[in-house]
């Protein structure tokens, strides 16, 4: 763990910083958009032990204003810079990234950024228009300017992990995605920076939503089929006023088609007052035989 990481916001001070690493050093990247917590550090830790003591560790902080859209939370995201650092310090990461938004956009409005094609407008993407190009778009100019060759994602935002993972291999970018399973507190609620916009009684409330995922798992644990997985999921819900349900569904890992079996997903988002709540797990499906 090292004792001290280094903070950098421009581009040069990231070029100097690299420049001092003996060649051949192994760099990840975790990008962030700041207000870290558990699921951040566990993001640090998995980068630290997949290039190791020799290798270097980049957390870029980032809140990245072409993935909101007009009327989201950009003004009011939370924000914590100086215990950011801490965390990542704690962690043992290398290096902070943390440029302004003329560091990072050239032009206010790029003229050139990265189209998620049709995944990209499904589930977040049809509740947030343009939300992935503005994700894929920062996370390849974020890949690129670390030069990385491991890049950490949290499983919590399973779309967004699909398409950059669709995106490195469609555009063959010469980074490598690592996927990390998503934190959960005590009460299984998937640990996530909005969290923080949750009153206490929206944050009791908010642990129906891990809670009806679960039931899905153990239905296909007991040989359901994906329509059951979603019904059983889906009836957990029922009657709960609090909530909106913007989706569930069943998929396939890549968010294709359900399969009859073998690994799916459950996914869902869910509005609680003004907090969407954003959670998936893994279920296995064909298990009955
Ligand atoms: O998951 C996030 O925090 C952001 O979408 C990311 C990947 C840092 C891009 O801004």
């Amino acid at each position: 763990m090292s004792a001290i990481t280094r903070v950098v916001s421009s581009r040069s001070g990231l070029r100097a910083a690299y420049a001092e690493l003996p060649t051949g050093t192994v760099r990840a990247v975790v990008p962030t958009m700041g207000a870290l917590h558990s699921g951040h550090a566990q993001l640090i830790r998995a980068a630290r032990a997949l290039v190791g003591q020799a290798g270097h560790v980049t957390v870029t902080v980032f809140v990245n204003p072409t993935q909101f859209a007009a009327g989201e939370d950009l003004d009011r995201y939370p924000r914590s810079f100086d215990s950011d650092v801490e965390v990542c310090a704690a962690e043992g990461a290398d290096l902070v990234f943390a440029p302004s938004v003329e560091t990072v956009y050239l032009d206010p409005e790029p003229m050139v950024t990265i189209d998620p094609g049709p995944l990209g407008t499904l589930l977040e993407g049809a509740v947030r228009p343009g939300h992935f190009r503005g994700v894929l778009t920062v996370v390849a100019k974020l890949v690129s300017m670390t030069g990385a060759s491991l890049l950490l994602l949290g499983e919590k935002d399973f779309q967004q992990l699909v398409l950059v993972r669709r995106m490195v291999r469609d555009l063959d970018l010469p980074v490598e995605v690592v996927g990390v399973p998503t934190v959960r507190a005590d009460d299984g609620l998937a640990l996530s920076s909005r969290n923080v916009y949750l009153s206490d009684a929206e944050r009791l409330a908010a642990i129906t939503v891990p809670r009806a995922l679960e039931i899905g798992v153990e239905t296909a644990r007991a040989g359901g089929s994906a329509r059951d997985v979603l019904s059983a999921a889906q009836s957990h819900l029922q009657g709960r006023d609090e909530f909106e349900i913007d989706y569930m569904v069943v998929t396939d890992p890549d968010l294709g088609p359900a399969p009859e079996s073998g690994e799916g997903r459950l996914l869902m988002a869910a509005r609680i007052g003004k907090v969407r709540l954003l959670d998936n797990v893994r279920i296995d499906l064909g298990v009955g035989g």
